[in-house]
């Protein structure tokens, strides 16, 4: 069938056996191991819900997909991109993590981390503007998610403030890879702005009319060359990083228009401006990011070189920090 597992998570419970001695069972998780809470977030495909697991009090977001409603809409693709790509980005702080997966009849369920204090846009809409500690610290943290999701052969597609979550301490946790692209070869060395080739199912795919649908809103990240040559490679989730540095400091997004046609036009015609009292470091920044050709682009390495990053120790050591107040 289209949703056979392979590999499936499991937890251990410890049963007696015959003998009355001790022995630990591997059990699957299931929808009953769980408690079920608040409803975090609805999208057009899942609702995500706060859940805890009865055995360890532990609490968990989980994403509940309606399997009918995906079939009908095509979306099988899409379900599973997010599920390997997910598997692949366990090992660090900055991604939400898949602890398990398991269905019903109705629904599939991935139990992932909780990000309680849910998006980086909230936030920034409560505040209006970040000022430039903030920005670069959670400019900092955003970056450092990237270089990782890139070194393991992911590219996002589709950064916004929207998929960066926060977690109860306000550290960043990027979220929603439904329309990531695994690379062949994850782990040779990095080439900066190396891709898996031709796209088929990019997000703006125009065979898939609902894809592209669900860009309405969201078209304010998409990079230049996505838009013109229907590819993206490492550097557009890099385009997607200027514009959200842009807008933690603006308080709006770089290219922003009346429809998502005007949007696109200005994105390719590189069509923006910053306003009065932008820091010149970060305009400096911005301007490196924001560059049509997608090899002229900054790479990691040299964001992370940038003066406008001066003072940020790279490394885990920027997950054990405390974060600067929002101010
Ligand atoms: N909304 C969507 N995913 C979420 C998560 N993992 N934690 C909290 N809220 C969410």
């Amino acid at each position: 069938e289209e949703w056979e597992e392979k590999g499936a998570a499991v937890g251990v419970r410890q049963e007696t056996d015959v003998n009355g001695r001790p022995v630990l069972k591997h059990v699957k998780k299931g929808v009953k191991d769980f408690h079920f809470g608040r409803t975090l977030g609805e999208g057009s495909y899942s609702t995500v819900i706060a859940a805890t697991d009865r055995q360890t009090g532990k609490e968990y977001a989980i994403k509940v997909l309606d399997k009918r409603h995906i079939i009908k809409e095509k979306k099988v693709k899409y379900v599973n991109i997010e599920k390997d790509t997910l598997n692949r980005l366990t090992d660090h702080p900055g991604v939400v993590r898949l602890y398990y997966t398991f269905q019903d009849e109705q629904s599939l369920y991935f139990v992932l981390d909780l990000a309680s204090s849910g998006e980086l846009l909230g936030v920034l809409k409560q505040m209006t503007t970040f000022d430039e500690e903030c920005t670069r610290f959670y400019g900092a943290e955003i970056l450092d998610t990237i270089d990782y999701m890139h070194a393991r052969g992911v590219i996002h597609r589709d950064l916004k403030p929207e998929n960066v979550l926060l977690d109860d301490q306000m550290h960043v946790k990027i979220t929603d890879f439904g329309t990531a692209k695994i690379l062949d070869q994850p782990k040779k060395p990095p080439r900066d702005h190396e891709d898996g080739g031709p796209e088929t199912g990019s997000p703006m795919d125009g065979a898939d009319v609902n894809r592209a649908k669900s860009f309405v809103g969201t078209a304010e990240y998409v990079s230049p060359e996505l838009l013109t040559d229907k590819q993206a490679c490492k550097a557009s989730d890099l385009w997607a990083f200027g514009c959200i540095i842009y807008q933690l400091l603006a308080g709006r997004p770089p290219f922003k228009a009346g429809n998502e046609y005007l949007t696109f036009q200005k994105i390719v015609n590189l069509e923006y401006q910053f306003p009065k009292g932008f820091p010149a470091v970060a305009k400096d920044l911005v301007e490196r990011l924001l560059v049509l050709d997608p090899a002229r682009r900054l790479s990691v390495e040299h964001i992370k070189n940038h003066q406008f990053f001066d003072s940020v120790t790279w490394g885990r050591g920027l997950w054990r920090q405390k974060v600067p107040q929002l101010k």
